[in-house]
């Protein structure tokens, strides 16, 4: 292809993934399978592989985070980006109406309220329709540059569609809220405990940590999202006046036009009476949402009112917030009780004298761990602060009055087997490793038998409990030699239910090899992770006999999985399972395997030195998906070693071993 057709094939390519990237992320109603989107991206990956010259930096490519940066610049805001007054009294909106009546005695308004997000304040700028630079709010004169990570953000449009023509010739500011929401919140703390990390509090904490990235490739997986609120022409460098769009729920709308995800759960009032049963409502209601919520923000809809209006130092006269009571209550300890999980950590659990929380009654909070029990200073009996987070479960904040001295020891053995708990190097958790501990193996099967891993419908906790009870398995692997015969005499089970059952866990022989990976239980391995693997071992034997350096050469593999992994395929329970399932047919396959066509490194192994143009992940990545593999080091196996500018040792290692040494253009080459 030459550089003329490659040039309008991106741009095709470009448009297509943006337009299905909107489907997806901003107006939740995809038009494709991610299968389908991934090779579009794919293509235009590779496109851009080999006609460099043409990638931008606003590439769709770029979601999946580029190159890291080395500091947070300075960003000046064209206009101070303001805070809120705020009041949890619902009495003082109308004192605040009250007040804007007096100052405006002849206008006529209406309010504008809308769902105040619990994430942290941006600005995003757009010259001639493309984003250009992102920025926190900081001190609201100036804030970080985070450009990089809030390119990952699939719902920040990296370039305008239908720009109003009012715009397509300034400069303008989308100013929003990039928040978690609870569904990623929740994926990060599973991974960061089953990591042996603290837990962030909150999804605003994981989101500000989460742009504090320098390395956008770990924004990128965090699943931050945006919603715009305010639109910000300028005019010769300065904000426009207010003429551009007569209102916020004009601007609103032309926001939505232009692809930006603004929230929908707002209303146009007449009066406070309305603003008041608004705020009531979402009160209520708040707990049914996907993200976050603090309080409502109540806005004068009229921009010129707006203007008029002004504002005092910090905060505009014409808004207010109304925050929600916090979602705390003081309660007493009743009980610190030991639960066993999955992967044998044993984690103490509050057992509280029932409270009742944001409308909520809550009678159990977490503990984590240990180290959580030092650091609260907490025993049965104290009285403590409970508060009901993004979290499915509340969590203990302090002891309020300390009733019992000392701190809650945790027992020594497994609540559940009796077997003495270890607590290994640099781990928060404390574990029974005994591996036919019940609740273990009971657990194991659950996750086997769960929606992500296997997903046999049918086997749900209660069944598996029977099936252990009456002794029917011994590990996952025995679910295959079930027979209805065995399963009729079970409690609550009829015939046809138990041929269904049957005929479910048949069925999931065929699963995706990464549902498999995932299935097995491998600490560290999330989905994710699992199908990474699949990606690059394409059946259970391979996977079985890797190396921990040729795991951790895998991108997004750390050592600590990477361990993990080569652990559970020498330990000889795991090997008799696995050697259970494959001797029971499992015939699972990777349904994203790259078409044969492409595998054209299968076998090969490259390592890359010295600086290329390319990102290095993105490098490597082009070689896992034709199927070779990348490793860190230079042995006599490499078969290339693709060396940029100021190559390191690798270069003179791999001339010292003969491997054969290859140009970033040579590598290009390669790929097509
Ligand atoms: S309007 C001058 N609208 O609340 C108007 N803010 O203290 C500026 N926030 O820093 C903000 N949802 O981070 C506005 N729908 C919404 C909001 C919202 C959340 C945050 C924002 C701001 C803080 C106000």
């Amino acid at each position: 292809m030459d550089i003329r057709r490659a040039g309008n094939r991106i741009k095709e390519l470009v448009g297509q993934i943006e337009y299905h990237n909107r489907k997806y992320y901003v107006e939740d109603n995809p038009v494709i399978s991610d299968y389908e989107f991934d090779i579009l991206l794919k293509e235009l990956a590779g496109l851009e592989a080999r006609f460099p010259e043409l990638a931008t930096p606003d590439s769709p490519t770029r979601r999946v985070g580029g190159a890291p940066i080395k500091e947070f610049r300075p960003v000046r805001h064209v206009s101070p980006m303001l805070s809120l007054d705020n009041t949890y009294n619902k009495g003082d909106l109308s004192e605040f109406d009250g007040r804007i009546r007096r100052l405006v005695p002849d206008a006529r308004f209406d309010y504008f309220v809308e769902l105040k997000i619990d994430g942290i304040a941006a600005s995003l700028t757009y010259e001639g329709g493309k984003l250009t630079v992102a920025a926190t709010r900081g001190d609201g004169l100036t804030g970080d540059d985070i450009t990089h990570n809030a390119r990952t953000i699939r719902s920040i449009p990296l370039s305008i569609r239908n720009i109003p023509e009012s715009l397509s010739h300034t400069r303008f500011h989308v100013r929003g809220e990039i928040f978690l929401p609870l569904k990623s919140f929740e994926k990060i703390n599973d991974e960061r405990l089953s990591g042996g990390l603290e837990p962030f509090a909150n999804p605003r904490n994981a989101a500000g940590g989460s742009l504090k990235q320098l390395d956008p490739g770990i924004t990128a997986k965090r699943g931050l999202d945006f919603f715009a609120y305010q639109l910000v022409p300028e005019d010769a460098g300065r904000p426009a006046s207010a003429s551009m769009f007569e209102s916020q729920s004009k601007s609103m709308e032309a926001l939505e036009e232009m692809g930006f995800k603004v929230n929908k759960l707002h209303k146009t009032c007449p009066d406070i009476g309305c603003v008041v049963d608004f705020c009531n409502d979402w009160e209520d209601k708040r707990a049914e949402l996907p993200y976050e919520i603090d309080g409502m923000v109540i806005k004068v809809d009229d921009l010129r009112l707006q203007v008029r209006l002004g504002s005092t130092g910090k905060s505009p006269r014409w808004a207010i917030s109304y925050k929600f009571p916090a979602k705390q209550a003081t309660t007493r300890l009743n009980d610190i009780i030991a639960s066993v999980g999955r992967t044998g950590a044993v984690t103490p659990v509050a057992s509280l004298e029932p409270v009742r929380i944001g409308g909520v009654t809550v009678s159990r909070a977490a503990l984590y761990n240990a180290d959580e029990l030092e650091r609260l200073d907490i025993n049965v009996g104290d009285i403590v602060l409970v508060e009901r987070g993004g979290e499915v479960i509340p969590k203990v904040v302090k002891v309020v009055e300390k009733k019992t001295p000392g701190v809650f020891k945790l027992p020594d053995n497994c609540p559940s087997c009796g077997g003495g708990l270890v607590r290994e190097e640099g781990e928060a958790a404390t574990r029974c490793i005994n591996t036919s501990c019940p609740v273990q193996f009971q657990k194991n099967v659950e996750h086997y038998a769960s929606r992500g891993a296997m997903n046999i419908e049918g086997l749900g906790p209660k069944v598996i409990d029977l099936l252990i009870g009456a002794g029917l398995i011994g590990d996952f692997a025995d679910l295959y030699k079930l027979k209805t015969d065995d399963l009729v005499p079970l409690e609550r089970m009829g015939k046809k239910s138990a041929d269904n059952l049957v005929d479910n866990i048949e069925q999931s022989k065929g699963r995706p090899l990464s549902r498999l990976y995932y299935g097995l239980g491998i600490r560290h391995v999330g989905g994710r992770s699992a199908e990474i693997l699949a990606a690059r071992f394409n059946s259970l034997d391979d996977l079985l006999k890797a190396e921990v350096s040729e795991l951790e050469a895998i991108n997004e593999i750390g050592p600590v999985m990477a361990r993990a992994i080569h652990d559970f395929f020498r330990e000889g329970h795991n090997i008799n399972v696995i050697n259970k399932l494959k001797a029971a047919g499992i015939t699972n396959s990777e349904e994203r395997k790259a078409p044969e066509a492409h595998r054209n490194f299968a076998g090969k192994t490259f390592v890359f030195t010295g600086a290329i143009s390319l990102p290095r992940a993105d490098a490597e990545d082009m070689v896992k998906s034709r199927g070779g593999k990348v490793s860190s080091s230079v042995s006599r196996k490499t078969d290339y070693v693709v060396a940029g500018a100021d190559p390191g040792s690798k270069y003179s290692n791999a001339k010292k071993l003969g491997v054969e040494i290859i140009s970033e253009d040579e590598f290009r080459n390669m790929l097509s």
